[in-house]
């Protein structure tokens, strides 16, 4: 979307067409589309409405209901900060008890939207024209949010407490840049920030390695309904004592659940063993701090392999730190073996999850031959390493 789609938008009659229109259904939008010019709507506008109206929609899963009275840009939307997400992001400097707070490379505004409802002052800088024009608009409601069309690596911040910056991961062709190094502003920027400021915090890719991670951060993996959406490195008096790792585990929209967390303050040795009754899949975030030992520990359990992140226990214990599966069966992998055991339980359909091995389900499944003749029994299959030894484990996941 240009400026003048935005610009459009930001009059009262644009602003007004916008507000009328229904909830966004592709199937009904180009009708909808000739019912507004056919009532005299400029073209240009309908369309802006249009787009805005589909963004509106696809932003629901990241703003809930707050996405209708918000604007978006279809990168900003892709890059922006969930609002559960960035709420956690702001409380980090409330904690903190840092007041004003620059939000640095805003996008469409998520992050200090989150920061001004926590009462901070906040100045949003983006130097994409359209990009700060939509953050200005879903930043109306706060007086004191500011936002700033510049470039934030050369932005006075005299006077402010903190800094949080969320640099753009797409290269020039688009792709994905997991490198912190290379995102815009870079990570070298972040580094000098965070020794000028007492307070600062920077969103980079889960996908991080640990040894990127700078002396005297902490590095925190979130996960919101089971997908890993970040790594948070948090600086200065953003970093909680101790701690150099942690993963936050988030409830899905809906989930009664409360988020969880996890931390490397008190760090277990947990070595590995047989596989007991109970099979435990640490979560995405849990995984990517490094604390599967936690998790062994909390259930009571030891690894499977030394080298992979499943968890077995003789005990159940329900967490959503990792999701846990009864043990039916353990053998080593062979493919008539496989075949045999399949057959011989009538199992028609065949859930299969791997990790730490080169087998790759899909061609498995083909070359097992599942057949509905076999019957109608359903089973999940888990290939992996144990002590050093490819296997399957036949489980069960427990739900609720
Ligand atoms: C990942 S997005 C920020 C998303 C934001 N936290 C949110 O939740 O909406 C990164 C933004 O930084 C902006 N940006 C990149 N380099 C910048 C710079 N040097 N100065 C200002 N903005 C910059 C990009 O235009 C992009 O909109």
């Amino acid at each position: 979307m240009d400026l003048a789609g935005i610009s459009g938008l930001l009059t009262e009659i644009g602003w007004a067409l916008l507000e009328s229109l229904p909830p966004y259904r592709e199937d009904e939008a180009l009708a909808l589309g000739e019912q507004l010019r056919q009532a005299g709507h400029d073209p240009a506008l309908v369309a802006a409405a249009l787009t805005q109206s589909r963004l509106r929609g696809a932003a629901r899963g990241k703003f809930g209901p707050f996405a209708d009275g918000m604007l978006f840009t279809a990168t900003g939307l892709e890059q922006a900060t969930r609002l559960s997400v960035a709420a956690r992001h702001a409380q980090r400097f409330v904690s903190a008890g840092i007041d004003r707070v620059a939000d640095l490379g805003c996008g469409i505004g998520a992050d200090s939207m989150a920061l001004a409802t926590f009462d901070r002052e906040v100045l949003a800088v983006e130097r994409d024209e359209v990009t700060a024009a939509v953050a200005t608009m879903n930043l109306r409601h706060w007086p004191e949010a500011t936002v700033r069309c510049a470039d934030a690596t050369t932005t006075d911040l005299t006077g402010f407490g903190g800094a949080f910056v969320d640099p753009a991961r797409r290269g020039e062709t688009g792709k994905r840049l997991l490198d912190p190094r290379l995102g815009s502003p870079p990570l070298s920027f972040v580094l000098d920030l965070a020794a000028r400021l007492p307070a600062v915090g920077v969103k980079t890719a889960p996908g991080i390695p640990h040894h990127l991670v700078p002396e005297g951060a902490e590095a925190q993996w979130i996960s919101v309904a089971g997908e890993v959406v970040e790594a948070g490195l948090w600086f200065g008096l953003l970093a909680r004592d101790g701690v150099r790792r942690s993963a936050l585990v988030v409830p899905g929209d809906g989930e009664e659940a409360s988020p969880v967390e996890l931390s490397d303050t008190d760090l277990p040795t947990v070595g590995a063993g047989p596989v007991a009754d109970y099979l435990y899949e640490p979560d995405g975030a849990v995984i990517r701090a490094g604390l599967v030992a936690q998790v062994a520990a909390m259930v009571g359990g030891h690894l499977v392999d030394p080298t992979i992140a499943y968890v077995t226990s003789p005990t159940l214990v329900r967490s959503p730190l990792a999701r846990a599966y009864t043990v039916e069966d353990v053998f080593a992998f062979q493919l008539k073996t496989l075949r045999s055991w399949l057959r011989d339980r009538g199992i028609g359909r065949l859930t299969i999850k791997k990790r730490g091995t080169a087998v790759q389900p899909e061609q498995l499944r083909r070359q097992l031959k599942v057949s509905a003749a076999w019957g109608d029994a359903e089973a999940t299959i888990v290939l992996t390493r144990v002590s050093g030894r490819q296997s399957v484990i036949a489980v069960r996941p427990i739900t609720g």
